[in-house]
């Protein structure tokens, strides 16, 4: 098991815990209602008494309720040892079944006015993968469609085949768009890839076409060739509706954030472009970083290029936006200190007043934690050759609270510090990272994140694999006299026009 340099924990208070049993218990009634709802439709079509009938078997009701328990079941058993954290907010579960109640409708009313073959069965793994990640989105995927097999069973969907062909298509179709759609963030993309989610359900259609006439089969097989492209559709419409309720950010939202044209890095490209710079080589080694100990790449992209927006209040005062004057030469190190600690406050103001992710506005507040800023402490020392409170000469924090906070701030240390170094040697770089990371370690830097000594080592490899391809020597131009190329350049010049 990992050494863990510190383990955040995530005390579960009796609110938690009863918040999320009323959130279990509730949709668990809820989908239960959708299911009986549908029978209800299906049946009225045919005739009131024949739903009536159903429900006074009683056996077919329980029977019903007991399967969508135990679903319901593993879904809580699921959550609880795979990602404890995850379900410790009620809201994160709230979603989950709400996206699964959306879609649960949505198949339902195509299925029954339009064709059973166009439903979008794969709408919950998709909009699951945009919204959490890919692991969770496989275990929706499987859940949901064991719940489209009850719909179909108890719901009396009129499915010509076997009901349990819903589990088949509904999952194979999920696990297609999984792979298909992850890491797609463009929208053409979106568009040829949404064909190759259908092919599961053409494939049945394919193996049971001899069964059905011959016009049947052909608007099966064109309902089955768009469900792919209605599965999309839906998600284009339905992933901003669930950004917004529940507060996440999609991989289509931090791809669009880290477009050049976005307004506030359109901001820092103008006025301050050497933080911009700064940004752009500390986004690439966390997301290098974020790829080697499985995070979110690309938020850790996205903070990256965001962890010093709160420069752009007062550019100038940033090494790597001056171009001669510095103008803490004028100032003292206690104002100069204050200047420098704010830039995360003002990240983080800047950044909810633009309406980012929380996230990213809490990477620009914790990126550089309590750290000292020890050019001015030192120069205070010098200044007042007496005793100087250490913390007045900190960054007020907090200190990195997520293992993506922590890779951005040794990538933004490592990145200053290797950008000052006169030797650039793979060893020498190597020293730096390490020092860099034992300084933080030591102030304590990494004790309310999760991250483990096992990761920090990977950091530290990436970094320096990084650092060394970006500052790499370069080979020497040999010296070379122009003079003797350019006369003979002109004399081949004017044999030219007099030839001419
Ligand atoms: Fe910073
Ligand atoms: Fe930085």
């Amino acid at each position: 098991m990992d050494k863990v340099v510190s383990q955040k924990i995530e005390k579960w208070t009796t609110s938690d815990v009863v918040k999320n049993v009323l959130v279990y218990f509730i949709n668990f009634i809820i989908i239960a209602m959708l299911v009986m709802g549908a029978s209800y439709v299906n049946y009225k079509d045919n005739s009131i008494s024949e739903f009536f009938q159903y429900l006074s078997d009683i056996k077919k009701p329980l029977r019903l309720f007991m399967l969508l328990a135990i679903c319901i079941s593993v879904m809580a058993v699921y959550f609880t040892f795979e990602n404890k954290n995850f379900l410790r907010n009620a809201v994160n579960s709230e979603m989950l079944f709400l996206i699964m109640e959306v879609a649960l409708i949505i198949n339902f009313l195509v299925g029954k006015y339009v064709d059973i073959y166009l439903r979008p069965l794969a709408l919950v793994a998709i909009l699951t993968l945009f919204l959490t990640n890919r692991r969770t989105a496989m275990f929706m995927n499987i859940l949901f469609a064991i719940v489209i097999y009850l719909l179909d069973e108890f719901g009396g969907s009129g499915i010509e085949t076997k009901e349990y062909i819903a589990i088949i298509i509904g999952f194979s179709n999920g696990i297609i768009a999984i792979y298909l759609m992850n890491n797609v963030y463009s929208r053409l993309k979106l568009i040829l890839r949404a064909w190759a989610i259908s092919l599961p359900t053409i494939l049945f259609i394919f193996i049971t076409s001899l069964e059905i006439e011959f016009a049947n089969s052909t608007k099966a097989f064109i309902c089955g060739a768009c469900s792919g492209m209605l599965t999309v559709a839906l998600f284009v419409i339905l992933l901003p509706i669930f950004e917004g309720i529940f507060q996440r950010v999609s991989s289509f939202k931090l791809a669009e954030l880290t477009d050049h044209k976005a307004r506030l890095i359109n901001k820092m490209i103008n006025e301050a472009p050497g933080t911009f710079n700064h940004s752009i080589v500390v986004s690439n080694i966390a997301e290098a970083c974020a790829i080697a100990i499985d995070e979110d790449s690309l938020l850790a992209r996205t903070c990256a290029y965001y962890h010093d927006i709160g420069k752009i209040r007062r550019p100038e005062y940033f090494k790597e936006n001056q171009a001669e004057d510095n103008p803490h030469s004028e100032l003292t190190p206690e104002l100069s200190t204050n200047i420098i600690k704010s830039h995360t406050i003002d990240g983080y103001q800047l950044a909810i007043k633009n309406r980012l992710p929380k996230i990213i506005a809490d990477v620009c507040l914790q990126h550089h934690g309590t750290m000292p800023i020890l050019f001015f402490y030192d120069k205070a020392k010098k200044l007042t050759d007496g005793e100087v409170d250490v913390m007045q000469y900190s960054y007020s924090g907090p200190k990195p609270q997520t293992k993506i906070a922590a890779i951005i701030m040794i990538a933004d240390g490592c990145e200053a510090a290797t950008r000052s170094l006169k030797n650039r040697s793979r060893e020498n770089v190597m020293k730096t990272v390490r020092k860099i990371v034992s300084e933080r370690m030591e102030l304590g830097q990494f004790d309310e994140c999760e991250i483990t000594i096992k990761e920090l080592n990977i950091i530290i490899h990436t970094v320096v694999n990084n650092l060394t391809g970006v500052y790499h020597k370069r080979v020497e131009y040999p010296k070379v006299n122009l003079d003797g190329i350019s006369e003979e350049l002109n004399k081949e010049e004017d044999e030219d026009k007099k030839e001419e």
